[in-house]
């Protein structure tokens, strides 16, 4: 097994190798740009690192990886569309550099591709893997719409809030790893294991998201800090300031989540200080930790020799710490 900066080079090789320039260039500027805007390409290297642990040639995980990364962009052009997003990996959102249509387009061009890329295996792997995708790729549609349906609504708890994160973000890291060891053949019960693994560090990793999201660094996270408590998104941070807040406070937050002020800076420190005082956001660090660990702890239960749990391990420690 190689090192993670090995599978990232040879992913983005063949990213570029892969992606052609073609016209109209209305419809394939904004996937170049989307693509080349660079990212964590954390799903597609855990394509590969998955292939590798089982034994598979990484190599033909190669397109399993950019299909699963082609999804995934073309998942963030449409949610920066539906979050009002202006910023995306340090530069314009698609949807603000060109316009609302392009992104729809240009984003549904994508999904197409990143369904093209199966057909460079042979007939069973095929069906596998088109038929993961499928599935997965629609319960991301059902959790990005609940997450829509929660900013306008104030019976939202911690349960809902986690069903919603596993769909939308989690079940594309448990597919992403599942898809290499798809390709790799591993037994039917490594790829459940493997799924799993990817599922709760999928949990953990859209926590941190929303954590960022409030607490991140403008200089260097990429993205609109505060995003979430301007599009009146209930995350977890939210949800658990409202339960351990005194009376004010709930009431104070309540509203908050309720109003789109025009300026949100005064909106977005009170929240954030009402996160910070109220426990929940040591709450959510705690609860990013427990995730990670539950998700290690399924690597007890998989086929694999020690060295390679390490490196996956090492990659979800390597998450739980990113400022980005
Ligand atoms: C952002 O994903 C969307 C979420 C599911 C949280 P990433 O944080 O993986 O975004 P990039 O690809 O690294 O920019
Ligand atoms: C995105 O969740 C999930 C999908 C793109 C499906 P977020 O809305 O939190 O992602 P960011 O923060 O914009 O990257
Ligand atoms: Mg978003
Ligand atoms: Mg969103
Ligand atoms: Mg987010």
């Amino acid at each position: 097994m190689q090192n993670i900066s090995f599978y990232h080079t040879a992913f983005i090789d063949y990213l570029e190798a892969k992606i052609e320039v073609k016209e109209p260039a209305s419809l394939y500027d904004p996937i170049h740009y989307i693509l080349d805007l660079g990212g964590k390409r954390l799903r597609p290297l855990l394509t590969l690192m998955t292939a590798d642990a089982f034994n598979g040639d990484y190599k033909e995980a190669l397109n399993a990886a950019l299909s699963v990364e082609i999804f995934h962009n073309f998942s963030l052009i449409h949610d920066d569309i539906m979050d009002d997003a202006p910023l995306r990996r340090g530069k314009a959102t698609v949807h603000e550099k060109w316009d609302i249509n392009t992104g729809i387009l240009s984003g549904d061009a994508m999904l197409i591709m990143a369904y093209q890329l199966f057909e460079y295996y042979e007939a069973n792997t095929f069906q596998e893997l088109a038929k993961l995708f499928s599935k997965t790729a629609l319960q991301v549609c059902e959790g990005q719409q609940y997450d829509m349906d929660f900013e306008n609504r104030d019976d939202v708890f911690v349960a809902d809030y986690l069903k919603m994160i596993e769909f939308k973000t989690a079940v594309l890291v448990g597919a992403a790893m599942k898809m290499g060891a798809i390709v790799a053949g591993a037994s039917n019960k490594d790829q459940d294991h493997i799924y799993e693994f990817g599922r709760l560090l999928g949990i953990a990793f859209q926590l941190q998201d929303d954590y960022l999201d409030a607490f991140g660094d403008p200089k260097t996270f990429g993205k609109q800090v505060g995003g979430d408590i301007i599009e009146n998104k209930k995350t977890f941070l939210f949800l658990k300031a409202l339960e351990f807040s005194n009376d004010d406070d709930q009431l104070q937050l309540q509203h908050l989540f309720g109003i789109n002020p025009s300026d949100a800076t005064d909106k977005i420190e009170t929240a954030k200080q009402i996160f910070q005082s109220s426990g929940s956001a040591d709450a959510t660090r705690k609860e990013i930790e427990n995730y990670t660990k539950q998700a290690f702890s399924v690597l007890d239960e998989l086929s694999i020799p020690e060295d390679k749990k390490e490196m996956l391990k090492q990659f979800g420690h390597d998450l739980m710490n990113r400022r980005v």
